[in-house]
């Protein structure tokens, strides 16, 4: 079906609320909650059913220091988010995140989440990487799981919590780009029906970005296809900057050949990773953490392991994950997903054999640079000032809690923490004493003008090819490990793609499909992300968490300890210092990282 509207300005329907929130999975949830609760007017728009977001895939748990397993702290959690992160996170923020952090969990308790119990009905909780007590003495068990699909319970329960408190659901609906008047105010966005092709203007006080990273520039992913990095494109349209996009993380257990994710909480329950020698090779790499060391670390290992001849299978291009000694019980009670993907995706019964493992992307640290309330800010006049209407939380955004390397169940807990902060301040700034402000004449020039150009281009490309392409360079010139010469060939080839991304085209323009539409759209966004990620990574001289850089081994911290910012316009570079201050303890001192 045809887009409607098209270059008709003046007919398109336009809905006013006091707050619209793009993403339905964790953090637009959790956003959306407080404000419906509060009694204010919210549209929450997705491109999917809510309960099958993104946030469906996360498999592990939540990090919360509830001290239910054995003795734990939130100061602890703050320090090893703080070291996982390489000391690039924002130590304000990561204070305030972990102490937050046992609030949300029992808030969620309350909503009615599913969490696994233990035997004196307190919620059950399991290792993972990088969670540690006493300041990195030895591991603690701090990632509150139901089951191996905590993501999949957190959804339902907020979508039922929010179904009562009368949230309003556009489902299968594609935000297109902000709406933002002269002043520089955010004042809602253009979005596209889905099914039928409309498309309308959401007018809103506030407008909060939940949608979620980008995986998707990536061939080997554990992302969903909606992936597309949709708010990035948006923000970086809009002539906002994307922080410390060159930080991606590998998350070290995908399934070979398939992407899918095994949880870490597989090693939690004392899963082990062997190279084909059958060596347990993490005792090398981390002695005291082993299979448990975060993230960046233990996908560098295998990573070694693999380039060393030690890879399993007959191209030794992965490595095993072996649970058989964990017992087929626990497996069934802790684990069932596992079992399930490792039959469908690997064709192997986890009880019995190795699952093929190999690191593959999973989330981006960078995103949309905000404060702690959600905030989005940037550069104004050399000051960091906040842009009018608009809220970003999530991973599309960059509080920055993650730093250089995330570590496991901090993504659950980040949506959760942000996305409460967001809507508590929108509600506290009273928007229902506010009227919207009037559109400006141009309020959906940018959103019609992409839109009339697929329809009148004449280009030869093909979105797929052109959306492959970005996947396939990304994936060879921006993997793991990285050099100047690698770095500086994928800039190369990225450029050209956003050349060939301008003449896309539908080759049969009477038969257009929307679902068409929508790739063409998220090419735009795919793009945007794509030429951040690879320019910041380009220009950062230094090896620090994700970000391993064969040239430049050693963490730089007289040089380098500062947030990326990226801007499209231009494919320009700024920086801004690192946040070494939190909000009420001593700043933890940038020390070497061993596990
Ligand atoms: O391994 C996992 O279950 C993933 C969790 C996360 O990314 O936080």
């Amino acid at each position: 079906m045809a887009v409607t509207n098209l270059g008709i300005k003046s007919a398109i329907p336009s809905r006013r609320f006091d707050a619209v929130i793009i993403g339905a999975g964790g953090s637009g949830m959790r956003a959306s909650l407080q404000l419906a609760e509060a009694g204010l007017n919210v549209a929450v728009l997705s491109k999917v059913f809510p309960t099958r977001s993104h946030t469906v895939a996360a498999q592990g748990g939540i990090g919360a220091s509830l001290g239910n397993m054995s003795e734990d702290n939130w100061f602890w959690h703050m320090f090893d988010t703080v070291k996982g992160g390489d000391y690039l996170g924002d130590q304000d923020a990561i204070e305030f995140m972990c102490r937050e952090a046992p609030k949300v969990v029992y808030e969620l308790e309350h909503f009615g989440m599913p969490f696994d119990r233990n035997a004196d009905g307190t919620i059950y909780q399991r290792p993972f990487g990088g969670h540690t007590a006493n300041f990195g003495e030895k591991p603690v068990q701090r990632a509150c799981a139901a089951a191996d699909h905590t993501g999949h319970a957190l959804l339902h329960t907020l979508y039922q919590r929010n179904v009562r408190a009368r949230t309003h659901f556009y489902v299968e609906w594609m935000a297109i780009d902000l709406i933002r008047d002269a002043d520089g105010d955010i004042l809602g966005v253009v979005a596209l029906e889905m099914e039928t092709g409309e498309v309308m203007m959401l007018e809103a006080k506030t407008t909060i970005f939940a949608t979620g990273g980008a995986g998707r520039i990536f061939a080997a992913s554990t992302n969903a296809f909606i992936n597309t990095g949709d708010g990035m494109g948006m923000a970086a349209r809009a002539g906002l900057p994307l922080q410390d996009m060159e930080f991606w993380q590998f998350h070290p257990t995908g399934v070979a050949g398939a992407g899918v994710l095994i949880t870490e909480g597989v090693r939690g329950e004392g899963g082990i990773l062997v190279n084909s020698l059958g060596e347990r090779f993490m005792e090398r790499y981390a002695p005291t953490l082993k299979d448990l060391a975060p993230r960046d670390f233990v996908s560098r290992s295998m990573d070694q392991e693999i380039k060393e001849g030690r890879g399993c299978g007959p191209n030794k291009d992965h490595v095993m994950l072996d649970l058989r000694h964990i017992g087929a019980d626990t497996i069934q009670k802790r684990l069932p997903s596992i079992l399930e993907i490792g039959h469908k995706f690997a064709n192997v019964d986890a009880t019995k054999e190795p699952i093929p493992v190999v690191p593959t992307i999973h989330y981006q640290m960078g995103g949309i640079p905000t404060n702690i309330h959600g905030q989005v800010v940037a550069p104004k006049n050399g000051k960091s000032e906040v842009v009018n209407g608009l809220y970003a939380i999530g991973e599309c955004a960059c509080v920055s809690v993650h730093g250089a390397n995330r570590l496991g169940t901090n993504s659950l807990l980040d949506l959760l923490v942000f996305g409460r902060a967001a809507g508590n301040h929108v509600v506290a700034s009273k928007l229902k004493e506010r009227s919207n402000k009037d559109l400006p004449a141009d309020a959906a020039d940018l959103a019609m003008s992409r839109l009339a150009k697929l329809e009148t281009s004449t280009g030869s490309e093909r979105v797929q090819d052109v959306a492959n392409a970005i996947r396939g360079t990304m994936q060879k010139y921006c993997g793991v490990f990285r050099t100047d010469e690698l770095l500086q060939a994928g800039y190369k080839e990225i450029m050209v793609l956003d050349e060939r991304r301008k003449h896309v085209s539908f080759k049969d323009k009477s038969k257009v499909f929307n679902t068409a539409r929508v790739e063409a759209l998220e090419l735009d966004n795919l793009i945007e992300t794509a030429k951040a990620t690879i320019t910041s990574a380009n220009a950062r001289k230094e090896s620090r968490g994700a970000h391993a850089h064969r040239d430049y081994e050693k963490r730089d911290d007289e040089n380098w300890m500062k947030h990326t910012l990226w801007y499209s316009e231009g494919n320009r570079l700024d920086y801004k210092p690192v946040v070494t201050k939190p909000l009420t303890v001593e700043t933890f001192k940038p020390k070497a990282r061993t596990f």
